[in-house]
């Protein structure tokens, strides 16, 4: 099935999707392209190269199967040695350069990069967990970019990277082809495959490299069939490539180092693919909210968009968990999420508007981190203004939060920890609580 998506009012974007998460696709851009009945016949439709990315194990359980195969101008393989270059501030596990504070911690958004650069300049990594060797735990780094890459493409070994916008719109030109995502979307670009990142405007946001099992949906239990985030509303782009003999630079992401090789030709030369291990994109506004009508606050995990399992159940390698717009009706209850201590680790970011466990000092870009067993909640006004609210049905609205949450503490980089934008004074908002 395919779409064409209103981007934003007045503008019209001209992107085709397929929609469905999960789905096994298949695209071509070329009519014809696409072998029929088979993945690799000994001569392919234009002279194509048939190549395929496992993004699973070979003998993976097939619910968890995930391969794409390209039909490609050229093989990946021609390319020459990758060289080491120069991280900047991406840093990968084992996230050991500082002794991790048990404090809770946050940060103000990061400038934007005085210089030109572009996603790959500009990338620092804020905290992480576990490593890529280990192929379990995350990486959290915040992009800021004021170019396009325009002959230079990026590709993780490490992990998936699920991108959450904060500022400004990123078209994700992937080996599948292109997503258009904007603030209030996300996107997850499978490990492995080539992408370059274009941008009409300074544009900053937020980045989790998912070293662990893949992204899926969360399982929905006595919810049953119709709530939280649909798989219709997941789209995957159809296929495009560029047909290009220029030179460029293909930087790859291995084992926590930044290698580069150049090329006489785009990597995103893919004609056709058909498969299941693809790149997508969703709208946050789409998600379906659940939460009391009654009384008491649920748990956040009915929050839950994207879930990367770790192998013990129910016990997230990684979750993806937003606070929407949404009604509050619960009768006698403290409407803010409570005073809490989780054994999970917390790490939140803020697209726009205000969290409302926070009345003041986390801002639209910036980041907290509340680590493993860590006293948190809501801050004295918040808790002043929620005790003596009247109970009438409210809307929160033009907010948008967000979690990334892990059974992994979050271990902030020296940079993070050494960063101006770290409020030093973080703790004071739970100053001043009376003995009631
Ligand atoms: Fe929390």
């Amino acid at each position: 099935m395919k779409s064409r998506l209103k981007s934003k009012p007045g503008k019209q974007s001209m992107l085709a999707y397929q929609s469905g998460f999960g789905n096994t696709f298949s695209s071509e851009a070329l009519n014809g392209a696409l072998p029929v009945g088979q993945n690799s016949p000994q001569r392919t439709p234009h002279g194509l190269y048939p190549e395929v990315i496992s993004g699973t194990a070979f003998t993976a359980p097939r619910a968890e199967n995930q391969s794409v195969w390209l039909y490609k101008l050229r093989p990946s393989a021609m390319h020459r040695p990758y060289r080491r270059i120069a991280n900047g501030l991406v840093r990968s596990g084992p996230f050991d350069e500082l002794e991790t504070p048990p404090n809770r911690l946050r940060w103000n958004p990061l400038p934007m990069p005085a210089k030109p650069a572009d996603f790959i300049d500009a990338l620092a990594t804020l905290a992480g967990s576990g490593d890529a060797a280990s192929q379990s735990g995350i990486a959290v780094h915040i992009y800021r970019a004021n170019r396009s890459m325009t002959d230079r493409y990026f590709t993780n070994a490490d992990g998936e990277m699920m991108f959450v916008p904060q500022q400004g719109a990123l078209l994700l030109f992937t080996e599948l082809g292109k997503l258009e995502v904007r603030p209030g979307e996300i996107a997850v670009i499978p490990r492995g495959m080539k992408f370059k990142v274009i941008v009409e405007s300074p544009s900053r946001g937020y980045l989790c490299e998912n070293y662990g099992q893949a992204l899926r949906l969360p399982e929905l239990g006595p919810i049953g069939a119709q709530g939280l985030a649909q798989t219709r509303d997941f789209l995957a782009p159809v296929a495009a490539y560029e047909d290009t003999s220029g030179k460029c630079q293909v930087v790859a992401k291995f084992q926590g180092g930044l290698w580069a090789t150049e090329l006489r030709h785009s990597p995103l030369d893919a004609v056709a693919w058909h498969g299941d291990y693809v790149p997508y994109k969703y709208d946050l506004a789409k998600f379906m909210v659940i939460n009391t009508v009654s009384f008491d606050h649920p748990d956040p995990s009915i929050f839950t968009v994207l879930t990367s399992p770790s192998g013990q159940p129910g016990v997230a390698n990684c979750d993806f968990v937003i606070f929407p717009p949404r009604w509050m009706v619960a009768e006698h209850t403290f409407r803010p999420p409570w005073f809490h201590r989780n054994v999970m680790s917390e790490l939140m970011g803020l697209v726009h508007g205000v969290y409302d466990a926070k009345a003041e000092g986390f801002l639209p870009g910036g980041v907290s981190i509340h680590n493993c067993m860590s006293a948190h909640g809501p801050d004295v006004a918040t808790f002043d203004k929620a005790s003596a609210a009247e109970l009438k049905p409210h809307k929160i609205e033009n907010t948008l939060a967000f979690m990334w949450e892990s059974r992994w503490v979050f271990r902030p980089t020296k940079f993070a920890l050494h960063s101006k934008e770290l409020q030093k004074d973080y703790d004071r908002v739970w100053d001043g609580f009376r003995k009631l």
